[in-house]
C-alpha cells in the first residue's frame, strides 16, 4: 500500500474517536490533513453535529475553512464560554476544576501526525514548521491522537530525523552557537525558493540533528530553559494519548500507559 493510502487510513480511524459536541484539534501536515478532510465530510453529511475545530496552524486553518468545518481560536474558545457538551454549559469557575489535566483541558481530543515517534511514543513533530501552535494546542487537548504510518517509528527519536527548533529572529545567530555546542549539527529552514521559512509567529525555525537522542527530556528541559528558543519539536509522551500506526497489516493503536 502506498504512504499516502496509510496515511489516510490511519488518520481516518482516529476519526472515529469523535463524537458530537466535541471541540477537536485540527493537526498540521499530510497525515492530519486527512483527518481534516474527513471531518469536514462527516459534518456535512450530518454524521458529526455541533462540532467546533481549533486549527494548529494558518494553513490548516485555511483548509477547514474551505471545507466549511466551523472553527474558533483558542482565544474564542476561552473567552466565548457557552459551549455545550451533553447540553451542559462548560464551566469557567475555578472550583468546579478538578486538578485533572484532562478534565481541565478545554480540547477534547486533537488529531495530528509526528515526523517520528520512539518507543516509549514520545514524539519529533514540526517538519511542516506549525510545532509551536501545535503544542500549544495539544497542551489544552484532553486526548492527543497522533496518526503516522510505519515509516514514521524508530527506537529512539533523532534516528530519521531531526529537531526543528523554532527561534526569534533576533536571536538566530546565537542559538545556533548554543544548539552547535550541545553537539548539533544545524540547517537554517528555509522555503522551497531558498527563502528563511518564517512561522505563523513570525519566527525562523533551525533543524537540529543531534542523532540518536538517549533522553528526550533532558533534552527538551535544556532546549525550554533557552532564552532565544520559542519553542521545540521534542514532544513528551506525557502530552500523547495514543498513536494510531497504520502498516499493511491495518491500523494498531498504542496508548500513552
Ligand atoms: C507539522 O509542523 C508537523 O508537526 C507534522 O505534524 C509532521 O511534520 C508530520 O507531517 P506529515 O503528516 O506530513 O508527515
Amino acid at each position: 500500500m502506498d504512504y499516502s493510502k496509510l496515511k489516510q487510513i490511519a488518520a481516518e480511524r482516529a476519526v472515529e474517536e469523535i463524537k458530537d459536541g466535541m471541540i477537536v484539534g485540527l493537526g498540521t501536515g499530510s497525515t492530519a490533513k486527512f483527518a481534516t478532510i474527513k471531518i469536514a465530510k462527516k459534518i456535512k453529511e450530518g454524521h458529526l453535529k455541533n462540532i467546533y475545530g481549533i486549527p494548529t496552524s494558518k494553513k490548516t486553518e485555511e483548509l477547514a475553512a474551505e471545507l466549511g468545518i466551523p472553527l474558533l481560536s483558542l482565544n474564542q474558545l476561552f473567552n466565548q464560554q457557552p459551549r455545550t457538551k451533553n447540553n451542559e454549559p462548560r464551566t469557567k469557575n475555578q472550583e468546579q476544576r478538578t486538578k485533572n489535566n484532562e478534565q481541565f483541558n478545554i480540547i477534547d481530543i486533537t488529531i495530528d501526525g509526528a515526523d517520528e515517534v520512539d518507543s516509549e511514543l514520545n514524539l519529533i513533530k514540526g517538519g511542516g514548521g506549525a510545532l509551536l501552535r501545535e503544542k500549544v494546542i495539544a497542551q489544552n487537548t484532553k486526548r492527543l491522537l497522533i496518526v503516522v504510518d510505519k515509516t514514521k517509528i524508530s527506537e529512539k527519536l533523532g534516528t530519521n530525523f531531526f529537531v526543528p527548533i523554532e527561534v526569534l529572529q533576533f536571536a538566530l545567530e546565537s542559538e545556533i552557537n548554543f544548539l552547535e555546542s550541545l553537539g548539533a549539527k544545524t540547517k537554517i529552514r528555509k522555503t522551497e525558493t531558498d527563502e528563511l521559512f518564517i512561522t505563523d509567529e513570525g519566527n525562523f525555525i533551525i533543524d537540529a540533528y543531534f542523532g540518536k537522542i538517549d533522553n528526550p527530556a533532558e533534552l527538551s528541559s535544556l532546549l525550554n530553559e533557552r532564552a532565544g528558543v520559542v519553542e521545540h519539536g521534542i514532544f513528551l509522551n506525557k502530552l500523547v494519548d495514543s498513536v494510531y500506526y497504520s502498516s499493511d497489516n491495518g491500523v494498531e493503536i498504542f496508548r500513552v500507559s
